[in-house]
């Protein structure tokens, strides 16, 4: 069992939430209806699921892939702390994950 925390793009905490080792952090937003597209549903077409990784969270994670940098090069608000959610899968030593939804996935959802 993972939490996620989900900020808003101010840096306020939107939600909370319990998540299973193995599940792809795109389907918990999407469970927790998070304002994430995610328009290719992972088959790294597009960027719209972009999130900006808590700083001390970021290397908890495994490298991003060469494709997934570039893809990260056309995301709007990027930092050097983004991935894609659809490429992040949730495992059992990562006790916590905290995660800010960029400014740009509320204009693309048009909220
Ligand atoms: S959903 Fe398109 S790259 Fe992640």
């Amino acid at each position: 069992m993972t939490l996620v925390r989900f900020l808003k793009s101010d840096g306020t905490l939107d939600k909370e939430v319990e998540a299973q080792a193995g599940q792809r952090l795109l389907d918990v937003a999407w469970a927790a209806r998070e304002p994430l597209e995610g328009a290719c549903e992972g088959v790294m077409a597009c960027s719209t699921c972009h999130v900006i990784v808590d700083a001390g969270d970021f290397e908890k994670l495994p490298p991003a892939s060469e494709e997934e940098e570039d893809l990260l090069d056309l995301a709007a608000h990027a930092t050097r702390t983004s991935r894609l959610a659809c490429q992040i899968i949730l495992t059992e030593d990562m006790e916590s994950l905290t995660v800010r939804i960029p400014a740009s996935a509320t204009n693309w959802l048009r909220r």
